[in-house]
């Protein structure tokens, strides 16, 4: 192979056992600044399930091999071979064997946070997906089970806390130095990418939690020194999740310790390993005064998340990375659970759909698309993607609608008692739920194995002779990248057919079919239901819930979509009423602008806005998201081809301004009444009322009348809370050019010692819809707040430019194109994940119009011709480009 030949992508279908098997693994590591040694001592033996015969293969990764040893004897130097990727073993007896293997690492100089580094000079880990090979040699996957036991040794003045996964066994000083050592053990066998291990000098914060069978849990959370005072709701959250796991899922807690760690510098949200997850700070610090109600929100479901994973993903854990959505998917649908059961389940259902349709409807719809279960990479750590988590949370969603509650449970509970312990697949999880029903899921997998959207198109017929209705349903599926011919799919369509009293009818299906829970299977390419008895004229509501992740398509005229917003009982589809109607005048306006014309803001749209905001009897939260006008990436995913963000942002402004001019008494007064009541409070009730008042107080300033903005000025002096100071400072930084400057400045003032207050200031500075954001973007590289070593400094700026600002982003003259291009390439060479990443950003380039398609075109070639380009980033903007 030549040298810069790239290696062909790992393929699903090329999935064989693992030859050579650990059943433990000792470590020993001394931790240093710049030359940790790490001593790993794996007992071995063939897998009977193996080749017979075969070497012994460890990966490696940036590692110094300083000696290695076979059952204590030292191995001649013909007996392996060392390759900067692998360790091999080349005749090894076959027989159990037991390798000590000595390697230094460097975490001073590990910018790429894989492996073992140091975040503000705290030692930390982080081995998913391939990591723990930076560390030492190892087979590393997912599919080679050990118990691990580690000692960790540092100076005591850099790392008084010493942590591990597991138990703790003991720790003490190591005499006559002034080191001292700590060592843990983990009983439970785990695949090497959920080792952990932190040394540093940390605050904590301690409480016991009690598991349903009695056993007491010692509960750590671990910050930098002076943040405790801020943990404490993460503390919260974690105790709630254990208690809810036990509840819902009947799954308990199986150590005697549970330590999570916060760390500045981390490429995702968080990680699971076992017993001692490490989170990025940003989802566990917080107070009234630094976090916003979107952050206690987020820190709630991503410490449910990890927590969740001990038993989805660490007790069960994958086979291979292909099966990632086994555990992502399934613990994404438990940590939705949750946080609806915490808060208010509508308003939960609405924004994760939100969240689907803005992240991976885009995908799905591009050149990144990929099937919830891939089945080739070249880079796994560009599969944690919004697909693999977010859409594999919708398909075991799509599970329980179609089984029902006791038959999704049943279904759980026997996956969790049949794979316990293993290392499992798609097809084991599946089986679970069809052994446990007693129903065929042939036709279900192909939500794991299909990619794209599917659009589904329905039209109603009342026959008013005969008494009945029909639901014509047609399924299709665009081809995507690799895949041109598609199967029809199972699309759970839960419906309801509403009276025009407002109340749903009964449903009488023709065919007996499982109407009676309201849901519809579609399992060809096109299908018809009736329905009998149907007296008078329904509205049918479709994808209630929004059952089924398609694109749904129909004939329903905007007065039976306002009749819906007004009656439907399903919420989700009362909100989604709005947002069809106001999407389909946001797309109409985007043509009109671009040909220099203006829609009028439909009356029927202001008007059931209005009637929202006026029907006292609605969840405050809710209220506030059915008022909020689709995004114009919602506007651009909808347009779909020879997209004009410009056009988009004009339709979009225009909208917003007309509301805010026909509701403004409406608005003025709702935001009056929400008035802060007391002192500030995260539960859902008390963020559900500021976020009514601030969308308020967002829609009155679109109106940019002088009172509006001066309501947000005074709304920025007067908030006692994180959420209302910067939501105002939102609204004045889009909406007030003339007191934009003062009022960040003001602010920057403030919070200019905590970092992820100044990661809000400057992705609002990126946000802004002007040409100017640029160069404020390129000035903000300088500040003394920004650093590239930090990935949130950099997705704050840069990720929020390129996602968030879809006008300057695309700007015509291509300098947004090329800001992310400069910044990617610069990236790269440090930390290839988060490259790869700001990259993505590019995946819905082939859907703009021709002149900033070719720019985003010459910057992604830019970026695929620079020298030495990380596999990371090759990968995506290959495929981007492919
Ligand atoms: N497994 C982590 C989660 O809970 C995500 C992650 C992946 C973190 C890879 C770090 C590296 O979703
Ligand atoms: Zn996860």
């Amino acid at each position: 192979m030549s040298r810069d030949a790239v290696p062909p992508p790992v393929r699903l279908g090329d999935y064989l056992p693992p030859d050579w098997l650990i059943d433990t693994v000792h470590l020993d590591v001394r931790l240093h600044p710049t030359a940790s040694r790490i001593i790993a001592r794996l007992a071995m033996r063939p897998n009977p399930e193996g080749r017979e015969g075969s070497p012994i293969v460890l990966d490696g990764d940036e590692l110094s091999l300083k000696s290695l040893t076979l059952d204590g004897v030292p191995l001649a130097g013909t007996a392996y071979v060392v390759t900067p990727t692998a360790l091999t073993l080349l005749a090894p007896p076959q027989r159990a064997l037991t390798l000590e293997i000595e390697t230094v690492v460097n975490p001073s100089a590990n910018t790429k946070l894989m492996g073992l580094y140091r975040s503000s000079g705290t030692y930390c880990t982080q081995c998913e997906a391939e990591g723990f090979r930076r560390i030492t040699y190892f087979p590393d996957r997912p599919d080679v089970l050990a118990v691990y036991t580690t000692r960790i040794e540092a100076e005591r003045e850099e790392a008084p806390v010493l942590l591990g996964n597991g138990n703790p066994v003991e720790s003490g000083a190591v005499e006559g130095t002034s080191r001292h050592y700590a060592v843990w053990h983990d009983p439970w066998p785990k695949p090497c990418y959920l080792f952990a291990l932190v040394g540093g000098r940390l605050d904590r914060i301690t409480e016991d939690f009690v598991t349903a069978t009695g056993k007491k849990v010692a509960l750590g959370i671990y910050v930098e020194p002076g943040k405790t005072e801020r943990a404490g709701y993460a503390m919260d959250a974690l105790k709630r999740s254990m208690r809810w796991d036990e509840e819902v899922f009947g799954c308990e807690y199986d150590l005697d310790v549970f330590n999570i760690v916060a760390v500045a510098d981390f490429n995702m949200g968080a990680m699971e390993n076992k017993g001692l997850n490490i989170f990025n700070d940003k989802y566990v610090l917080a107070s009234p005064q630094t976090a916003t109600d979107a952050d206690y929100a987020n820190i709630e479901a991503i410490i449910a998340h990890e927590y969740f994973h001990n038993w989805t993903g660490n007790r069960i854990t994958c086979r291979d990375w292909f099966q990632l959505c086994l555990k992502e998917g399934l613990t994404v649908f438990r940590d939705q659970e949750f946080s609806a059961d915490a808060r208010s389940r509508p308003v939960k259902r609405i924004s994760d759909v939100r969240l689907l349709k803005g992240h991976q409807f885009p995908e799905d719809a591009g050149p990144l698309a990929h099937p919830v279960r891939p089945d080739s990479y070249r880079e796994i750590n560009n599969f944690y993607t919004a697909t693999v988590y977010e859409k594999g949370a919708e398909v075991v969603r799509m599970l329980k609608t179609l089984l029902g509650d006791e038959g999704f449970r049943a279904g759980m509970d026997l996956y969790l008692d049949r794979h316990d312990g293993d290392a499992a697949t798609v097809e084991d999880f599946l089986a679970c739920f069809a052994d446990a029903n007693g129903v065929d899921l042939t036709q279900f997998a192909l939500w794991y194995a299909q990619s794209g959207t599917p659009q589904v198109t329905v039209s109603g017929c009342w026959d008013e002779a005969g008494r009945s209705y029909t639901l014509d349903v047609v399924q299709t599926l665009a081809p995507t990248p690799g895949q041109s011919e598609k199967l029809p799919m199972v699309i759970p369509l839960a419906i309801g057919l509403v009276g025009p009293d407002g109340a749903d009818m009964p449903l009488t299906p023709d065919d007996g079919s499982n109407a009676e829970r309201g849901v519809l299977l579609v399992t060809q390419p096109r299908q018809s239901f009736v329905f009998r008895d149907i007296a008078q004229r329904p509205v049918p509501s479709l994808n209630r819930g929004f059952s089924a992740p398609v694109k749904l398509t129909t004939d329903m005229s905007t007065a039976d979509l306002l009749f819906l917003a007004r009656h439907d009982s399903d919420p989700f589809n009362r909100f989604d009423a709005t947002q069809t109607i106001a999407l389909s005048h946001l797309v109409q306006a985007t043509a009109a602008a671009r040909a220099g014309a203006a829609l009028p803001a439909p009356d029927a749209l202001v008007a059931a806005l209005g009637a929202t905001l006026e029907d006292g009897t609605l969840d405050p939260a809710f209220v506030a998201q059915a008022l909020s006008i689709p995004s114009e990436t919602d506007v651009a995913r909808e347009i779909g081809e020879d997209v004009d963000p410009d056009a988009i942002h004009h339709a979009r402004t225009t909208l917003r301004q007309a509301v805010s001019g026909a509701l403004a008494p409406a608005l003025a007064a709702i935001y009056a009444r929400h008035a802060p009541a007391g002192i500030y409070s995260p539960d859902a009730a008390s963020a559900g009322r500021r976020a009514l008042r601030n969308t308020c107080l967002d829609l009155l300033a679109a109106g940019g009348t002088e009172e509006s903005l001066a309501r947000a000025q005074a709304h920025f002096e007067g908030a006692d809370n994180m959420t209302d100071c910067f939501f105002a400072l939102s609204v004045l930084a889009h909406a007030a050019p003339q007191a934009r400057e003062a009022a960040l400045a003001a602010f920057h003032e403030r919070f200019r010692e905590d970092p992820l207050v100044v990661d809000k200031w400057l992705a609002l500075q990126a946000q802004i819809a002007e040409p100017q954001a640029l160069e404020r973007v390129r000035g903000l590289t300088q500040h003394p707040a920004f650093a590239w070593s930090n990935p949130n400094r950099v997705r704050a700026l840069i990720g929020s430019f390129a996602g968030l600002n879809p006008t300057q982003f695309h700007r015509i003259d291509g300098a947004g194109h090329d800001l992310v291009a400069d910044a990617v390439i610069d990236i790269d060479g440090r930390n290839p994940q988060l490259a790869a990443r700001l990259l993505a950003a590019f995946k819905s380039w082939r859907s703009l119009e021709p002149v900033r398609r070719a720019s985003a075109e010459a910057a992604l070639r830019r970026v695929a011709e620079k020298p030495g380009l990380s596999p990371d980033a090759s990968d995506i903007v290959g495929r981007s480009l492919g």
